[in-house]
């Protein structure tokens, strides 16, 4: 059974796929003639360790996560992983941080309360976060711990469309990556990676899960004070069970992953089928707004996220006229974060090309109407 449901725009929690949305319905009373809802089943029971391990292997599988990498499933979300990145590798040293939106921002903020010293290698505030600072020109420290980017910026926009090599720049520094709001949908380069951190409420399913893919040689360095939950190692050796890990999202985010096996675009599946998917969604609407004397976008070509496009109507007087048309033609939550203002459309893997379609049919619509 299908249903109509409007089309989500939000930019977490946001909206998953309604193949996963009706399985899940379809198991939460009896999980496979067990007699028990997900919800309900010990995290050590033989039932959830096999959701556990096909969610964990699906995962691996679909980013291609190298085998030195750990697999983590945590809680906290991105912001408290802000925390434990520098509790669990900044070894007390000097920290870099590359600005280039408020995600990044509040991530340096946090880790100057771990780290001995925090410095900034770039920023794009300059451009009120519209460019990314080309990498040649980043002042990496000698001997950081690590160098932090948020390799997709939910609020402003900005996007890398290649991962920065640290190597090439003369810097032997691990990059840790902030990949909340577009993992899953572009693969990922390990060779320039040493730590992937998200929360799983944009791509991968519900909030309460938080990703982190780690390279096995950083863990075994925490500060002291690391709470032993938020320890990597610790967390690495009990296969993410120290504590009770969110199971629920854990499920989620593996019926996610099994529907990202399907999907197909040509002779490309899984991530690589999304990231075709995406780069059309995506152009359907930037081609749109850049024809258009009516709305703008302000970011650079080469910076644009795929994930997150936001954009101002020129005449922003008509924008609660704007939202309300959309939300009757069932285009939900389109405003913008209330730090930029104006709307901003996120279009992850949840979001069929036929989304991105309709939002164009009522761009269009709204400026004639409004002309
Ligand atoms: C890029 C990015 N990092 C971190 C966060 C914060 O995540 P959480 O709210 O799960 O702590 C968000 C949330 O929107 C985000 O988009």
């Amino acid at each position: 059974m299908t249903m109509n449901r409007p089309y989500n725009f939000s930019a977490g929690p946001a909206a998953i796929p309604e193949e996963v949305l009706q399985q899940a319905a379809a198991e939460m009373l009896d999980w496979h003639g067990s007699g028990m809802g997900v919800m309900e089943m010990s995290h050590r029971g033989k039932e959830f360790i096999a959701i556990y391990e096909q969610a964990e292997a699906d995962l691996r599988e679909l980013l291609a996560v190298p085998p030195e990498f750990k697999i983590l499933f945590m809680q906290g979300g991105g912001l408290a992983e802000n925390a434990i990145v520098p509790l669990n590798l900044s070894r007390a040293a000097t920290v870099d941080f590359v600005v280039t939106g408020s995600w990044s921002q509040k991530s340096r903020k946090e880790a100057a309360k771990y780290a001995a010293e925090v410095r900034t290698a770039a920023s794009g505030e300059e451009s009120h976060f519209t460019t990314l600072p080309d990498p040649a020109g980043w002042q990496l420290s000698r001997g950081a711990s690590y160098v932090h980017i948020c390799s997709n910026e939910t609020i402003h926009g900005v996007e890398f469309q290649e991962l920065p090599d640290l190597r090439a720049l003369g810097s032997d520094a691990p990059l840790v990556i902030d990949f909340s709001s577009h993992v899953a949908s572009r693969p990922v380069d390990w060779s320039r990676v040493s730590l992937a951190f998200g929360g799983a409420q944009k791509n991968l399913g519900p909030a309460g899960l938080t990703l982190v893919v780690v390279r096995e040689d950083l863990l075994g360095h925490a500060l002291p004070a690391c709470p032993s939950a938020f320890d990597y190692k610790i967390v690495a050796e009990n296969h993410s069970m120290f504590n009770t890990p969110p199971t629920w999202g854990i499920y989620m985010a593996g019926l996610t992953f099994q529907w990202l096996k399907r999907q197909r675009e040509g002779a490309a599946s899984g991530v690589a089928a999304m990231e075709q998917r995406n780069i059309a969604k995506a152009r359907l609407l930037y081609d749109f707004i850049d024809q258009s004397q009516f709305y703008v976008n302000k970011v650079a070509a080469n910076c644009r996220s795929r994930m997150n496009i936001p954009f101002f109507l020129r005449d922003e007087s008509r924008n609660d006229a704007f939202l309300a048309g959309a939300k009757e033609r069932g285009l939900l939550q389109l405003k913008g974060h209330k730090s930029v203002g104006g709307m901003r459309a996120s279009i992850y893997n949840a979001m069929p090309l036929a989304g991105v379609q309709a939002l164009v049919d009522y761009l269009q619509d709204f400026e004639r109407t409004a002309a």
